[in-house]
């Protein structure tokens, strides 16, 4: 699919994003882990949680998924899955990947986890070495990632340093945890996101945290189903946050937009630039804080970024680069070479693609040097990677010429509603 953004009108209206991914993820799995019928409202229907709640019926899990995006999921208990018939198909689901590992570790259920090419490339290792130190017999393939084979194995606790941050990791840890004979203490260098933390704490496990600290007790009792509904996606949210603060005159108010810390850092960094957003009727869901966001359109800045912030906003990095494209003077982000390793290798492509479009960029090992101005547009390639499709289009909100992404039917994996948002709020956008 081509996806091809006009520059146009300013954007003004409002917007309620779908459930959070890496919320729905976790609560799709997690709800087959308790024990009875979890009711999960404003679940997000996308190619990545599609390709969970596929794995879950494979493994002998009933769901039921109605229109107006509700899931019922009858949970089976720690250890109530049924060994699949075939290999698990992840798609290009690292977060299905890596959270299902943790939990068939755990229930010590033999089976081969597999996904796409784009999956394939991507560090198992991380999960592996950590999860084999538990007890548990797992194979990677010859690169260090999938397929996983993983053959059971009883589980005790131990004490791991993530040397990444990382909460699919922490979050594949947590679960197989659940199953030890011992507490499990896992610490990691920065603050990623805590939703494990808190869903797995509201269903009755016992789990302390401190910062950069988590220790998970052996679970006794059975994990208490889920009735929930889950907050917005602030990562599929920060695209239109950055079309609204790009395209001069706009106004866009996003609802019920998830805000938890750990994963605010795209605001932050926005407004740093000199972005205008304001948070209004702040509350909670399930645990989670949530509120809405006023973004207008501002003259933005360029900005440096590193350290915590990075892990805070680390899927937002394709969208900030646009931001830093439109902004005036360099901007310059360090510490981040995890964005080496998500659905493309986001440094190296999202670079080479801004240089096609006409922004001037220079990649570094960590990072990037970008100097904001005018954006002169043209064709790009999404690369099979979601963010990078999305991400590129916005361009085309503010360049001389058109943009016109090829491979846009990625940002169905997150955003399936991406393209007619944008048009609902008044941009030129056409897909053929
Ligand atoms: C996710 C964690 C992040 C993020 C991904 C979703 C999650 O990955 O990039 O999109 O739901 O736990 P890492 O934890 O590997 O950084």
């Amino acid at each position: 699919m081509i996806l091809t953004v006009k520059k146009g009108r300013p954007l003004k209206g409002a917007y309620r994003p779908a459930g959070d991914k890496s919320l729905s993820h976790r609560a799709s799995l997690f709800a087959a882990l308790a024990e009875g019928e979890s009711v999960i409202e404003r679940f997000l229907v996308s190619g990545v949680t599609r390709a969970m709640l596929r794995s879950l019926t494979a493994l002998g899990i009933a769901w039921e998924l109605s229109p107006d995006h509700t899931l019922r999921v009858a949970g089976k208990g720690l250890r109530g899955f049924t060994p699949p018939a075939a290999p698990l198909d992840c798609g290009n689901s690292a977060t299905t990947l890596r959270l299902l590992a943790g939990a068939l570790a755990g229930a010590g259920i033999p089976c081969v986890l597999e996904g796409s090419p784009g999956l394939r490339r991507r560090p198992m290792n991380r999960i592996a070495d950590p999860l084999a130190a538990m007890g548990a017999q797992i194979e990677l393939a010859p690169n260090g990632g999938a397929p996983v084979a993983m053959k059971g194995g009883a589980l005790k606790g131990i004490a791991y340093a993530q040397p990444v941050a990382s909460a699919q990791v922490k979050s594949c840890l947590m679960l197989a945890a659940l199953s030890a004979d011992s507490p499990t203490v896992l610490t990691e260098p920065g603050p990623s996101r805590d939703h494990t933390e808190r869903m797995l704490a509201a269903m009755g496990a016992k789990i302390e945290t401190a910062p950069g600290k988590v220790t998970v007790y052996p679970q006794a009792a059975p994990l208490k189903p889920l009735c929930t509904a889950l907050a917005g996606d602030i990562s599929s949210s920060a695209f239109l946050m950055v079309a609204a603060a790009i395209v001069p005159g706009s106004e866009v108010r996003l609802e019920r937009v998830g805000l938890n810390p750990t994963r605010t850092g795209i605001i932050e960094a926005l407004r740093l630039m000199g972005a205008s957003i304001a948070v209004e009727g702040e509350s909670e869901m399930a645990g989670e804080p949530v509120g809405d966001l006023v973004i207008r359109g501002s003259r933005l800045t360029g900005v440096e970024l590193g350290g915590d912030l990075i892990v805070r906003m680390i899927d937002e990095f394709p969208a900030f680069a646009i931001a830093a494209a439109c902004a005036e003077g360099e901007t310059r982000v360090r510490d981040a070479e995890e964005l080496r390793h998500k659905e493309s290798d986001r440094i190296a492509v999202m670079c080479g693609e801004l240089l096609k479009l006409g922004v001037k960029v220079r990649e570094f090992p960590d990072g990037f040097l970008l100097s904001g101005g005018p954006v002169r547009g043209g064709a790009a390639e999404a690369h099979g990677d979601h963010r990078l499709a999305m991400s590129l289009a916005l361009a085309g909100l503010v360049s001389e010429e058109p943009v016109a992404v090829h491979g846009a039917e990625a940002m169905n994996e997150s955003f399936p509603d991406f393209a007619q948002c944008l048009r609902e709020l008044g941009a030129d956008v056409r897909c053929a």
